[in-house]
């Protein structure tokens, strides 16, 4: 019989943080080490998902490659073949499948996804025109029709239809290998979903074609977890943590100078309570220390909350969480600078050669079943 897979993917749209370290990389990477043999690990980089929101493109195939370093510096194992390290575009019948699904995907339903509406809401609130559409004319500035229509394409590009369709794209990448056990961040609860979703929707209509990952409830407690993992902005404790975050200055990157993300932690937003409490509604941003330190010592939150309980001076315990994420970067970023490239290139390789039959073998399926191939 073949081994449950566990899947996930991590985009490579910036360097990644500590909300994708603990979110997404560490659960996949435990199970990884502590597991192989019992689970086939699938480990990707979503690189088409990478640009549904606009990045520098002269930057995305070396933050490709990056990202898979990253997995391997987190300890990874590369020379285990139930162990899968890939690129989503260099299989194609992750965007084939994509097209399908789409076709039996409701325009509602990708309206009322969090995430798009989050993302898309917050790209319109930038200012429309960056330069007025003006030319020089005769010594005159005159009203340039060629660039504001420029401007506006460049302005509706922005939100653009990948990133409404981003999770069909993640529906495809689940279901093409049966995925089970999908680690991720609490913010992709609701596409877990929308996968579950489509999966029985296709099935019902077409028999048996998908294996349906477990329930959100069922995932988390497979991964030890009452809930999904939040970690927050250091400065605005009631938003999540996130790579493209334009500042920076609440995010720990993996790549940050380790005293300079000291610095951050230090300065992290609190509150005028004066008392290390884990509480998420009155205590954001304390709330949010203290789940950061029990992930970077591997501890429970609650021995952390009891450790601190009582304790009154912000300022002590923020040195204790900064020190543990300074020496955490130190050792991470010794670690990556020890990767060999050529071994995490040839592992990329051979999972991609090994793995398009077996997408393949999905894809034709369901190709088969709604009528663009024929009957085996
Ligand atoms: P991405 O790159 O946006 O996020 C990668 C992972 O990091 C988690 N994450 C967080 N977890 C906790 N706290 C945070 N502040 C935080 N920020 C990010 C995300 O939940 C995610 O697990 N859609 C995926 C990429 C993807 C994927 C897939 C994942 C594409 N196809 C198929 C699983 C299966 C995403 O959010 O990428």
């Amino acid at each position: 019989m073949s081994k449950t897979v566990i899947l996930t993917g991590i985009r490579a749209n910036n360097d990644l943080t500590l909300g994708n370290y603990f979110g997404g990389i560490l659960p996949t990477v435990d199970m990884a080490r502590n597991h192989a043999g019992e689970y086939q690990i699938n480990m990707f980089i979503p690189d088409l998902h990478s640009f549904t929101t606009p990045i520098d493109h002269t930057q995305l195939y070396e933050q490709t490659l990056h990202n898979a370093r990253i997995f391997t510096a987190a300890g990874l194992p590369l020379n285990n073949s139930d162990i899968y390290l890939y690129r989503q575009s260099y299989i194609s019948a992750h965007s084939e499948l994509t097209w399908i699904l789409d076709c039996f995907t409701g325009f509602g339903e990708m309206s009322r996804m969090t995430q798009f509406k989050d993302k898309s809401q917050h790209i319109l609130s930038q200012p429309r025109m960056e330069t007025p559409p003006l030319k020089p004319v005769n010594g005159e500035l005159v009203w340039d029709e060629d660039k504001q229509i420029e401007i506006e394409n460049n302005h509706i590009d922005r939100v653009s239809v990948g990133l409404f369709n981003y999770p069909v794209l993640m529906a495809a990448d689940i279901l093409l290998y049966g995925a089970k056990y999908i680690p991720v961040g609490d913010d992709q609860t609701q596409h877990l979903e929308f996968t579950r979703n489509i999966a029985e929707r296709m099935n019902n209509r077409f028999g048996e074609l998908f294996d349906i990952p477990e329930a959100v409830k069922e995932q988390h407690a497979f991964f030890g977890k009452d809930q999904g993992l939040r970690i927050m902005d250091l400065l605005t404790p009631t938003k999540k943590m996130s790579k493209s975050d334009e500042s920076g200055r609440g995010v720990i990157f993996l790549g940050d100078n380790p005293d300079e993300a000291a610095r951050k932690v230090m300065g992290a937003t609190t509150d005028d309570k004066a008392m290390v409490r884990f509480d998420r509604a009155n205590q954001p941003g304390i709330s949010n220390l203290l789940e950061i330190l029990a992930l970077l010592r591997g501890v429970k939150l609650n021995d952390i909350a009891a450790e601190f309980e009582g304790k009154t001076r912000y300022g002590d315990f923020k040195a204790v969480v900064a020190d543990a994420v300074k020496n955490f970067l130190v050792d991470f970023q010794q670690k990556l600078a020890s990767v060999d490239d050529a071994v995490v290139l040839a592992k990329l390789e051979q999972s991609e050669r090994d793995l398009t039959p077996v997408a393949n073998e999905t894809l034709l399926k369901v190709q088969q079943a709604v009528g663009l191939r024929p009957k085996a």
